[in-house]
């Protein structure tokens, strides 16, 4: 959408002249107004990365570049954002990797369940040449891989009783976002797995239309799952980073001057939301407990349980990148 908004936000441009200084008046003409996604609330750590990656973009080139943010799903479900993404007409987004597996099998292999022991080596692979190559997926679907923004470790959540092993699971229902990987792990562990876009959550639970889902403590709190899961069990299946990324019809139209800081802008963005994340999944933890939930913390051996129930998926779906898992796996 670049040109469009090019010419028809001039008149606002002219309208918004920036005060600077002592009152000296500057006139500041965007030249592009592009739009940005996120399903996130607004005091989310991704969606105040995002906010930040805008306030350095205006920065930087001089309020040349007016990044818009719409936040909360405003924009549409995770599945409609990618849509528009590819098709540009939204600009950039921050998106969860579980819709783009199909497309980008390779993708699923962040999607593994105990994949990484902790966030030090989803960092560390990340942040090393593995993160850049998988960042160079996104082109295959018209897309660029500008950073990764951190998610946390997803756990499951339930509404009727404790889960602490996958026996707990037998016969419950379980949401999970829409990638096969995640469906398969459900199935494995001995529940059924069922989709539901994340704003319907909430309502899925009040309606027992689930009994589990599995998300990390500060989705767990925003989306006010808590309210209706009180059983938090710190499982941590799964790390999955996000990625933040721009629409290639985007990026082609953009000169490569903006591209340089769009791309530079992007990554700092990301450092800062990895630090929210930090605060904000010990903030969510304290807050949900003290409002009555209850934190299941699992041995290791109970932990195991899980890991060998999922075992399979490696072989399933990530067969061919066994060197890769492997790697990742050494770092
Ligand atoms: C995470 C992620 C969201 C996603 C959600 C989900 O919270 O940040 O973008 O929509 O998981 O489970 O659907």
């Amino acid at each position: 959408m670049v040109v469009k908004r090019r010419q028809c936000i001039q008149l606002g441009a002219f309208l918004a002249l920036a005060l600077t200084g002592c009152g000296k008046a500057k006139t500041v003409v965007p030249e592009y107004v592009l739009t940005y996604a996120d399903n996130q609330p607004e005091d989310y750590p991704t969606t105040r990365g995002a906010q930040r990656f805008a306030e350095l973009v205006q920065q930087r080139t001089g309020g040349r570049v007016v990044i818009q943010l719409k936040f909360g799903g405003e924009l549409g479900s995770e599945a409609e954002v990618l849509t528009q993404l590819r098709m540009g007409s939204i600009d950039f987004a921050r998106l969860s990797l579980a819709g783009m597996t199909e497309e980008l099998p390779k993708l699923n292999v962040l999607q593994l369940p105990f994949l990484f022991e902790d966030a030090q080596q989803m960092w560390r692979v990340m942040d090393s040449e593995i993160g850049t190559d998988f960042l160079a997926e996104f082109e295959q679907l018209g897309l660029v891989g500008l950073s990764w923004y951190d998610a946390g470790a997803r756990s499951f959540y339930s509404a009727q009783q404790p889960i602490r092993s996958p026996e707990d699971m037998q016969g419950l229902t379980v949401r999970v976002q829409d990638s096969r990987i995640v469906m398969d792990m459900v199935t494995l562990l001995g529940a059924q797995p069922v989709t539901f876009s994340y704003s319907d959550v909430y309502y899925a639970f009040e309606t027992k239309k689930i009994d589990v889902a599995e998300n990390n403590w500060p989705a767990y709190q925003a989306m006010k799952h808590y309210k209706v899961a009180r059983y938090y069990t710190v499982d941590e299946h799964s790390r999955i980073p996000e990625a933040q990324l721009a629409s290639g019809e985007t990026w082609t139209k953009l000169p490569e001057e903006y591209r340089q800081i769009l791309a530079e802008c992007a990554v700092e963005s990301a450092l800062y939301e990895r630090e929210l994340w930090i605060e904000q999944e010990a903030s969510a933890r304290e807050t949900t407990l003290s409002r009555g939930c209850e934190e299941i913390v699992l041995t290791g051996q109970q932990r195991d349980a899980f890991r060998t129930a999922v075992q399979p998926l490696y072989e399933s779906y990530c067969g061919e990148y066994r060197e890769l898992v492997a790697k990742i796996q050494k770092r």
